[in-house]
């Protein structure tokens, strides 16, 4: 018999340049990888989706050329569907938008840290048609596709797209900055994502990573687990990155 444990995608640990001397990126980039990174995070806001502004795919692009690990773009902006040829371009390999994103603004609450779907269990024809043409989209550039959740949005709302996208991005924390501390009760919903998605996708787990809330995460079912502060903020990378993923590997996997 298959050791069902094989099936289970690999764990990947991403840390986010977020978190990074944005002074030295490039080289910031080459050290977490050669300290062992699997993927670079990069996360894009544009000041509306999120309150805060970061960089885009002109930095995306830039890196391209220093990194060769796999770049996990995590778009936190309005309107992703239009910008998935440009990140294409730049360089990401795996691309990622908000759900909330694909709702009009009056479907959706701006609850005190972010979009939130709470109460809209469901989206409506539009949104859903939004979502399709997005996944479908970097699906043909050869890409790898993602779908995130705010902490309160449910997993329901991702249900249909298991099916297609390859990644579904659990925010452990409100998007907008790092160094904030690790939502437990997003666990739940890691816990059915991995359940519903059946092991074909990867569940990823973005912010308050660190070695208090690792095996939380990879003991829910999350098997990316985006790193922050917890890595750029150690000076010694290679340390950081080998104790997640010692912590990571010895936690019970469901
Ligand atoms: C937050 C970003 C995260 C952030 C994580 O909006 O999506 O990727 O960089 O940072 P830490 O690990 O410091 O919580
Ligand atoms: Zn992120």
């Amino acid at each position: 018999m298959a050791d069902p444990a094989s099936t289970r995608p690999p764990i990947r640990i991403a840390p986010s340049i977020l978190s990074a001397d944005f002074s030295r990126f490039g080289e910031e980039v080459m050290d977490v990888q050669r300290a062992g990174a699997d993927w670079i995070h990069i996360d894009v806001m544009d000041g509306h989706f999120v309150p805060n502004l970061t960089f885009g795919a002109g930095v995306v692009k830039a890196l391209r050329s220093l990194g060769t690990i796999p770049f996990d773009v995590h778009l936190m902006i309005e309107r992703p569907w239009d910008v998935v040829n440009t990140y294409v371009e730049a360089g990401a390999d795996v691309i990622t938008a908000h759900v909330e994103a694909f709702v009009p603004a009056t479907a959706r609450k701006r609850a005190q840290r972010g979009w939130t779907l709470d109460g809209y269990q469901y989206l409506d024809d539009d949104s859903r048609r939004r979502v399709r043409e997005f996944i479908a989209s970097v699906l043909t550039h050869g890409k790898k596709v993602g779908l995130a959740l705010n902490p309160t949005t449910p997993a329901s709302v991702v249900e249909e797209f298991l099916g297609e996208a390859d990644l579904i991005l659990a925010m452990t924390v409100w998007p907008g900055f790092g160094g904030q501390k690790f939502i437990e009760d997003v666990m739940p919903k890691v816990k059915q994502l991995r359940l519903m998605s059946n092991d074909r996708v990867h569940v990823e787990v973005d912010g308050g990573i660190g070695l208090e809330t690792v095996q939380t995460a990879v003991g829910s079912g999350a098997n990316v687990l985006v790193a922050g502060t917890s890595v750029f903020g150690d000076p010694e990378r290679a340390v950081a990155i080998r104790g997640l993923r010692e912590k990571a590997a010895a936690a019970p996997r469901p």
